[in-house]
């Protein structure tokens, strides 16, 4: 039996979420392209997509959005627990500690099949979470939610404690919107398994956020960052790229499993980033450095296929609206989420407990080596 490292190309599950198209580089979600969804819709709009299969009417997105500002608030013990851990406590780590507690006292824990009133809890509970946590590692009091404002604009606010600025809320929502599915990518994987054994939510998405906190899921706008300022002028770039492809090392924010193309969500953050920041320098280089890695991938690593990623313009909103690095990936993860739970919901309408095989390469015992 022939194994396949990575599951490359093993198609695990049928799905009515998403068509992530690496050829020819486009995304839809739901028979809608992702990119025109991002520039025209609320971050709640396309998760009523995702999660009921079809954009609401205005009367449905009212009441959906209530429903939604409800389960905003942290509950008190899940709050004692935020606060005994330690102020230094890596984001990922929290948010997993968090969701986990908050399965526990919200009596999540044994329902099968999911229920769509725990999936919005979770969803709509995230960003507080996140933003009380920065602001306590920063010494600075939480900020209550606003129920007047929108799921991204409320994000920014609580982080903040100021209104954000419209354009902040604008790119941030593309962003989230074009990050919020993507198909059968690890960390959904994983929480798919952990539900088809009939586990809960809460167990599949401690596994989701275990997986994505990993560099090579959703690390990687934050060494995008750090790679920039390290190349520091486009006169740099060619000889630092240089230098690491020749180290062989991974350039953060390029190649990708299925895009074997640009991948369409890059292409969309750069054409919004170019009418906000086209002035600003560092964006300039980071232009120019997509650029000439793109020619270097090519001479390096011939017909691998490797263009930039998502991760490498998620880096570009992220630094231009002023979002500390520490928090780039636990803002994919607050997108992401919307994914993982209508994959969830996905599984569990057409469960069967996934089991793959392993091929066995080590010593067999004498014994068996001379049955005859
Ligand atoms: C995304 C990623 C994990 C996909 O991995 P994958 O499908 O398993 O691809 P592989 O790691 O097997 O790469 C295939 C080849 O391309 C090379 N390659 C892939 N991504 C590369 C990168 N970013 N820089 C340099 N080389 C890269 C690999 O070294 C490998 O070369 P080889 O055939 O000589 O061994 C990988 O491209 C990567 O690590 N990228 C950087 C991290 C990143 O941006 N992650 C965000 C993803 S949205």
């Amino acid at each position: 039996m022939a194994s396949v490292t990575g599951l490359d190309g093993v198609v695990a599950a049928e799905t009515e979420l998403s068509l992530v198209d690496g050829q020819n580089g486009y995304l839809v979600y739901r028979g809608y392209e992702a990119k025109e969804l991002a520039l025209k819709m609320s971050f709640e709009e396309v998760a009523y997509l995702l999660w009921h299969g079809e954009l609401p009417s205005a009367e449905a997105i009212n009441a959906f959005k209530k429903q939604w500002v409800d389960h905003r608030a942290i509950p008190t013990e899940l709050k004692a627990v935020l606060d005994l851990l330690p102020k230094e406590s890596e984001m990922m780590s929290v948010l997993r500690t968090a969701i986990s507690v908050l399965g526990t006292c919200t009596r999540q824990e044994s329902a099968w099949p999911p229920q769509f009133e725990h999936i919005l809890a979770n969803t709509a509970l995230l960003p507080t979470i996140i933003a009380y946590h920065y602001r306590r590692s920063q010494g600075l009091q939480p900020v209550e939610p606003d129920p007047q404002l929108d799921h991204v604009a409320n994000y920014l606010y609580m982080l903040t404690g100021s209104k954000p600025q419209y354009v902040h809320v604008k790119v941030l929502t593309a962003y989230f919107i074009l990050a919020m599915e993507h198909g059968m990518n690890a960390s959904t994987f994983a929480g798919r398994v952990v539900l088809s054994t009939q586990s809960d939510i809460t167990s599949a998405l401690c596994a989701s956020i275990g997986a994505m906190k990993g560099p090579l899921h959703g690390g990687a706008p934050s060494e995008v960052l750090q790679m920039l300022d390290e190349i520091g002028t486009k006169e740099q770039a060619e000889a630092w790229l240089r230098e690491e492809l020749g180290a062989g090392r991974k350039l953060m924010g390029f190649g990708h499993r299925i895009y074997k193309t640009s991948d369409p969500r890059a292409e969309a953050l750069r054409q919004l980033m170019q009418e906000l920041a086209s002035e600003d320098p560092w964006f300039d280089l980071a232009v120019h450095v997509e650029k000439v890695a793109v020619e270097l991938l090519r001479e390096y690593k011939p017909g691998r296929n490797l263009y930039v990623n998502v991760e490498f313009y998620a880096a570009a909103v992220m630094r231009a609206i002023a979002l500390p690095t520490s928090l780039f990936t636990p803002s994919f993860t607050l997108s992401r989420i919307v994914g993982w739970t209508a994959h969830l919901l996905e599984q569990a309408g057409c469960n069967r407990i996934f089991r793959p095989q392993s091929v066995y390469v080590g010593e067999l015992p004498a014994s068996l080596l001379n049955r005859p």
